[in-house]
């Protein structure tokens, strides 16, 4: 068992937004090492229920550990949340009060896998949150076209020297460890210029790549919506500007519909917390309520359908309107 710990991030934050509750149901979507899980069973106590989910193995073994006190109030699944609904529907866990997603990866997936997270460690070009998917890094670096590495650098690295960086790797290549990766982007790049390690853009950039983590979480955030009852909350963490983006839009877009924002502004971590924990600097939370409950938010979906498919049937207008406001 590893001495090194994950810190959770935004501890009381996610518990306030939350909204936690004795006797609560609770996903948490990215249980990693247990942290925001074990704070939720702690508020939710007596009678709470958390379902933990991980993509990881060695993360779902971590929370196991961490929550062992809870164990009777737990159930562990090792899958990807993009299979959030089927995975609540297949132990029955729904509606659900509140929902979690801790974007990302752990302090330990970072420093301890050797999965080839960091150019600070050297480590096989892996970057799969699970040895189920097919692709690695080194897959993507070794095999894609100088212009796709580009694109791809440019796109989810947000990296400007896109350029040069696709093709010192092309003429370098094959590039196998981190290491060689990171060596590679310093000499494409001159090598250090400000606060930022030359690589870390480019490292980010891989590891969406290789969990297609963007498409992962537009999937999971309209599933999430779906599952939570009346008043339940859904609460993201995000840690870089391509997550936080769908992540504002996907609840402005239901914020005129199903859900309502809790915080308007964004939430980030306190001067003392980023000292404790640096790695909350980047943190971002957004937090919404279901404010639909979802058997009349269906209901109304068939009845709109029905007018739709039925226009000569007559109804519609105050009729309907009367029938959406005694719904909601
Ligand atoms: C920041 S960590 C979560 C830490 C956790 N909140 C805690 O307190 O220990 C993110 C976790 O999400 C998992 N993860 C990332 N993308 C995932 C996905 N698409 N499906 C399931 N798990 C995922 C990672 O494996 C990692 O363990």
């Amino acid at each position: 068992m590893s001495i090194l710990t994950h810190t959770p991030v935004l501890l009381n934050e996610v518990i306030q937004a939350l909204g936690v509750q004795p006797g609560g149901r609770y996903v948490d979507s990215t249980v990693g090492g247990g942290g925001h899980a074990a704070a939720i069973l702690e508020h939710s106590s007596p009678g709470g229920q958390l379902l933990g989910i991980d993509a990881d193995p060695e993360a779902i073994q971590a929370a196991q550990e961490k929550l062992r006190a809870y164990r009777n109030s737990v159930r562990l699944v090792n899958d990807n949340f993009i299979n959030l609904e089927a995975i609540c529907l297949k132990y029955n866990f729904q509606p659900v009060h509140g929902i979690l997603l801790d974007l990302g990866l752990s302090s330990l997936q970072l420093s301890e896998s050797g999965r080839g997270f960091s150019f600070r460690y050297d480590a096989p070009l892996d970057m799969r949150f699970s040895p189920h998917q097919e692709r690695t890094a080194a897959d993507i670096i070794n095999r894609s076209s100088e212009t796709e590495l580009a694109h791809l650098i440019r796109t989810y690295g947000e990296e400007t020297r896109y350029h040069q960086i696709a093709h010192r790797i092309v003429e370098q290549r094959p590039l196998q460890t981190t290491l060689e990766l990171a060596q590679t982007i310093e000499r494409a790049t001159g090598g250090r210029r400000g606060k930022i390690h030359p690589a870390t853009r480019t490292f980010q950039a891989l590891r969406i790549a290789v969990n297609d983590e963007l498409k992962h979480l537009e999937l999971a955030l309209e599933q999430a919506v779906n599952l939570l009852g009346f008043g339940g909350r859904l609460v993201v963490i995000s840690y870089h500007s391509l997550e936080d983006r769908i992540v504002k839009q996907f609840t402005r877009r239901e914020s005129l519909g199903r859900i309502r924002l809790i915080n308007r502004k964004v939430i980030t971590a306190s001067p003392a917390e980023v000292q404790a924990n640096p790695r909350s600097r980047s943190a971002k939370l957004r937090a919404a309520e279901r404010i639909i409950p979802p058997v009349s938010y269906s209901r109304v979906t068939e009845e709109l359908h029905f007018l739709v498919d039925n226009k000569e049937d007559g109804r519609g207008g105050p009729e309907l309107w009367e029938k959406l406001s005694v719904t909601f």
